[in-house]
């Protein structure tokens, strides 16, 4: 369930962004790292500070995976699989969160608790395997530890 955010609150969000050149895209940004997603008024608040169409607003949002129009669960995971951190045994990473969150796949658990992503790297290749929980990374992962860190969340 979304929560309501005030046209203000966003507007200062918008107007406040540490962007140097304000686009549609750095406004976007700006609103989901501060509100965790993009709730439907925020498109109109957007177009109107940018002066540009709701189209050319909601073009922009829903072109980017990593946008989301619903609130995010409690705690944000994120397992990285590229390169470094599959060979490193991300895949097995992958199973034990799957079956620990009842998903069959990456997407918010149906308590509202967690939202899992299959990220294609964290950028810390040297690290990997690596997770991270609400942008905080946990290098060297393997299951056992791993397992431990979501039975202290869950
Ligand atoms: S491939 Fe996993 S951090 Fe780069």
């Amino acid at each position: 369930m979304s929560e309501d955010y005030k046209d203000e609150y966003i507007l200062d969000i918008i107007e406040n962004q540490h962007y140097t050149t304000h686009t549609i895209l750095s406004s976007l940004l700006t609103v989901q790292d501060d509100i965790g997603y993009l709730p439907k008024n925020s498109i109109n608040v957007v177009a109107e500070f940018m002066d540009v169409s709701i189209n050319d607003v909601w073009g922009v949002a829903s072109f980017y995976l990593n946008f989301r129009f619903d609130p995010p669960g409690k705690f944000n995971l994120e397992i990285c699989w590229g390169p470094s951190c599959h060979i490193g045994g991300a895949s097995e990473l992958q199973q034990t969160a799957l079956k620990k969150l009842k998903l069959e796949n990456q997407g918010d658990t149906d308590d509202g608790k967690f939202t899992l992503k299959f990220n294609t790297c964290l950028g810390a290749c040297p690290q990997a395997p690596l997770i991270s929980i609400d942008h905080k990374l946990y290098g060297k992962m393997n299951s056992k530890k791993f397992s431990k860190i979501m039975d202290e969340l869950i």
